[in-house]
């Protein structure tokens, strides 16, 4: 189900979106049997019960239209109203997002009636718009973004769209469109182990209701710990993000070698353990910049083919090298056939990898048996939330700004302006590296990067 999906002037409804919407019957007011999307219904009962208790009784006047619904309801309104009405309230047939079956319009019961428009209606429903989204629900049109909608103020009109979205939406007061092109924020998870990093996207993306999803540095199922994510325009700063210093705990188990240089691979060969091995000097040894082998089993591109398809097909190719630094290493426990260490590297540097290479100077073999990224750049364990958390939607949003550690600077109207439109801007503040800047509204405006004096747009936040 797309909870999310846009339907309006500019992004008419298609018949192939039906396949996302299970519709179910119901009974409108009116008693005629009438269709609306599943889960939107069994929020809409919830929300009803949660209303009744506050003695508001509301009901529905409309949910599923079909596109011959639609323009029928039309022709009728343009017949009934005339076409000033029509204009402001009513889409052509295929801009109505009825035709999902996530919109309701909702009448309530004032006295033996059901109404939907006059004093007593506009003032209930105003107590009813700020629930509505503790049950998934938005206010579709709401007042003054009629410009941006493209309707006038219905107070009627309910759309579902999941409760983390309408949440969002309301507490940022956006309309559906705001939401899908503006919204940007960053999650800081703890992945378990046995998840894809890929398979955490997908599940925030679900959740969000928010196509572009990101996230900044592969955690192999096996591994656990930080795993940053972007939603949105946040996606921005995927890179940027990705290429901060990393700090892991990593156990290694000796005495055996795989082909992913990890537990989970195919034994390639078993040795006896050395005694004395001396693991501290092997770690002291890699406490430097050097260059490291890419494992095969990584998605590093060789020629547009990533190196783990060359594994699989049993195809020969030449490992790529890339230069890393080991900022920081040191080791926590030892035992017969294992230790744990715990170390600061720089981007691109494979923990798998580094383990052979300390291994290989030692003269013996070993591979990775678990892994925890314990810090991302400013981002620690402690900061994260678990997956479970954010479904729960306990996840908490973090801005762009609290995750790039760069200065942040407030500029008047008229500098404003000019860091939308992406025009170079003398260094009058003496910057490092980047800097971010906002207006006093507090609105991200762009990042901007130090060439010589003078300041270049690197990403814009118009
Ligand atoms: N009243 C809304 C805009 C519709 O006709 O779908
Ligand atoms: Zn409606």
């Amino acid at each position: 189900m797309k909870s999310t999906i846009l339907i309006n002037k500019k992004n008419p409804w298609k018949d192939q979106y039906s396949k996302y919407f299970n519709l179910m019957e119901t009974y409108d007011i009116y008693g005629n049997l009438v269709k609306i999307e599943e889960n939107t219904y069994s929020s809409y009962l919830k929300l009803k019960k949660y209303l009744e208790e506050k003695d508001i009784l509301i009901g529905i006047t409309s949910c599923y239209r079909s596109v011959l619904d639609q323009r029928v309801l039309r022709e009728e309104l343009l017949k009934e109203r005339g076409e000033e009405y029509v204009s402001k309230y009513v889409a052509f047939d295929t801009e109505s997002e009825h035709s999902t079956g996530l919109a309701i319009d909702i009448a309530v019961k004032i006295g033996d009636t059901y109404l939907d428009e006059g004093e007593d209606f506009y003032t209930l429903m105003e107590e009813v718009h700020p629930i509505l989204k503790d049950f998934g629900f938005i206010l579709r049109y709401p007042k003054d973004k009629e410009k941006i909608t493209g309707y006038s103020y219905e107070a009627w009109h309910i759309r579902y769209v999941g409760k983390i979205p309408a949440s969002i939406i309301f507490e940022k007061n956006y309309t559906l469109e705001e939401y899908l092109e503006q919204f940007g924020a960053v999650l800081y998870i703890n992945k378990e182990k046995n998840r894809t990093s890929f398979d955490v996207v997908h599940e925030i993306s679900k959740l969000y209701g928010i196509k572009r999803v990101g996230h900044t540095g592969t955690l192999d199922p096996m591994a656990e710990g930080v795993l940053i994510v972007c939603i949105g325009q946040a996606c921005k700063i995927v890179e940027l993000l990705t290429s901060k210093e990393k700090e892991y705990i990593a156990s290694v188990k000796l005495g055996v070698l795989t082909d992913t240089l990890d537990i989970t691979g195919n034994i390639l060969k078993e040795e006896k353990i050395p005694k004395n091995l001396d693991i501290v000097g092997g770690l002291e040894f890699f406490h430097k910049t050097y260059l490291q082998e890419v494992p095969i089993y990584s998605s590093v591109k060789v020629n547009g083919k990533k190196l783990y398809e060359y594994a699989r097909s049993g195809k020969s190719v030449e490992l790529p090298k890339k230069m890393v630094t080991i900022y920081e290493i040191s080791l926590l426990e030892q035992n017969e056939d294992s230790f744990t260490f715990k170390t600061l590297v720089s981007k691109g540097c494979y923990i798998r990898s580094l383990i052979r290479d300390i291994l290989e100077y030692l003269n013996t073999i070993g591979v990775m048996d678990g892994l925890v990224r314990t810090r991302q750049g400013v981002v620690s364990l402690s900061d994260t939330n678990t997956l479970e958390e954010v479904c729960n939607g306990e996840g908490i949003l973090h801005s762009m700004e609290e995750v790039l550690d760069y200065p942040v600077i407030k500029v008047s109207k008229e500098l404003e302006f000019q860091i939308k439109n992406g025009v170079s801007i003398p260094d009058t503040w003496n910057i490092c590296d980047k800097v971010i800047f906002k207006n006093y509204e507090n609105q991200l405006l762009g990042i901007y990067e130090k060439y010589e004096n003078v300041l270049k747009t690197w990403k814009n936040f118009r």
